[in-house]
């Protein structure tokens, strides 16, 4: 990283106040519904809650107490129960989990324990601790279950148990609807920012043609114009498989909406409430996203395209760690944290733009790109292959920029996500790009 005041000291409290703020949303998600809710598995896509409980204290006794400190084990007989490689989702609701006092208790007592650890923990012995990277990861592993847990309350039926306030309302966008990005190499990936995970790694030149691309996210609005207009009828507009795909699922709308005589409503949050037209559009598969963007003449943005719209400062010439710079995201930059249930309406968080003027490239929704999963030419997997390397390949495609639901610990202008195609219970939206002609 860039920034010279973050010592040993500055990363320690950084990386106890993650930690801290991961577990208070753990706690609220895993609080507001009862006991028989926990343990129930409200989608066969999801995991129970009370296995995410478990499964968040288990890789931070993993990580942070035996391979950074060198415990043993607390309870190695459910590590097993807890891996995700070794049990599918489906079967996680028939294994002996732990009940969720006792997950709780086993959760709370690893922090406890990783709270000493990090506070003798040199900084700078190895990889796995230089600049307190483990503690980040683990804060980030949180963060990301928390996202996934938030994903189960939405498919959950039942009356609401959360709420939010919701985003300011802006006026309605009227600015350019796209944004010229000049052609060249600029620097993608990242190799000093302390927490970035192994699949960020490293930084690398990378060539791209001048392209424009969509100043805010596609909104309903303009997708109930693609389906209105017979989008989801049309093959034209999709791959085969694509297509194959929304024929043999009879998918005709976004994940979660309805039609009801002339307007279309959208279950949230266990809410039944209108579609907000000027809201980016989301709980859509790459799938859908990649035949928007043809109908609209468009495309999905390359991964380097995306990345250069939301760091590439023309100014400096350089790569910045978000798109207004290098300081950590504010409440005045990005909708991020869980703070909303929703994305803010497109065209908010004016102060959260790319030099070049796209906005909400960060949180709101996340944005899927055109992009196979793969890795940065001098990837190298760290610490576990399960992580990142296992994923490589064209079954996944990449999303970028974080949602509404996920913490600004484990979202940046670097932060790659990924999903099979056929994915949109995720918090999914996206943007389109055009090449431009010269
Ligand atoms: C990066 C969001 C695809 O949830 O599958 C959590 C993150 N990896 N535990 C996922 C993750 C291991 C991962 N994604
Ligand atoms: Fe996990």
């Amino acid at each position: 990283m860039t920034d010279p005041a973050l010592d040993a000291e500055t990363l320690r409290e950084r990386a106890v106040a993650s930690l801290i703020t991961a577990r208070d949303r753990t706690t609220l998600l895993t609080s507001c519904v009862d006991e028989p809710e926990l343990t129930a598995q409200h989608s066969p896509l999801m995991s129970p809650l009370v296995w995410d409980l478990a499964h968040i204290g288990n890789q931070e006794e993993q990580w942070l107490l035996r391979a950074v400190a060198g415990h043993e084990a607390i309870r190695p007989e459910i590590d097993g129960l807890y891996d995700a490689f070794e049990h599918p989702r489906a079967e996680r609701p028939s294994l002996p989990l732990l009940p969720p006092d006792e997950a709780r208790r086993y959760a709370a007592d690893v922090r406890g324990r990783a709270l000493d650890v990090l506070e003798a923990a040199a900084f700078d012995g190895t990889r796995l601790t230089e600049a307190g990277f483990a503690f980040g990861m683990i804060a980030q592993h949180e963060q990301q279950h928390d996202e996934t847990m938030l994903i189960t309350h939405q498919l959950r039926r039942g009356p609401r148990a959360l709420t939010a306030p919701d985003p300011e309302p802006v006026p309605l966008f009227t600015g350019p609807s796209e944004v010229l990005v000049p052609g060249g190499p600029f620097t993608m990936g990242t190799s000093d920012e302390p927490w970035a995970l192994d699949n960020e790694r490293p930084a690398h030149r990378r060539e791209v043609a001048p392209f424009r691309i969509d100043t805010t996210p596609v909104t309903n609005a303009a997708y109930q114009a693609f389906i209105a207009d017979g989008g989801y009828d049309e093959p034209r507009w999709w791959t085969a498989e694509g297509w194959a795909h929304v024929r043999r699922n009879a998918i005709t709308a976004p994940l979660f909406w309805r039609r009801d005589g002339g307007q279309w409503l959208r279950r949230r949050f266990g809410v039944t409430e209108a579609v907000p037209p000027d809201e980016p559009v989301l709980h859509v598969c790459w799938y859908e996203a990649d035949a928007y963007a043809r109908w609209a003449g468009r495309r999905l943005p390359t991964e380097a395209e995306w990345e250069k719209a939301a760091r590439y400062d023309p100014a400096g010439d350089r790569s910045a760690r978000y798109p207004w710079g290098d300081a950590e995201p504010t409440p005045e930059h990005a909708n991020l944290g869980q703070r909303h249930l929703r994305p803010a309406p497109a065209g908010s968080y004016p102060a959260g733009e790319s030099p070049l003027g796209v906005r909400q490239l960060i949180g709101d929704v996340w944005e899927w790109t055109s992009s196979d999963f793969l890795p940065y030419p001098g990837f190298r997997a760290f610490p576990y292959k399960e992580y990142s390397e296992v994923f490589f390949g064209p079954g996944h495609k990449v999303l970028r920029g974080g949602s509404f639901a996920v913490d600004a610990v484990a979202c940046r202008g670097t932060f790659r996500n990924w999903d099979l195609p056929v994915r949109r219970q995720i918090f999914s939206g996206f943007r389109t790009a055009r090449s431009e002609e010269i």
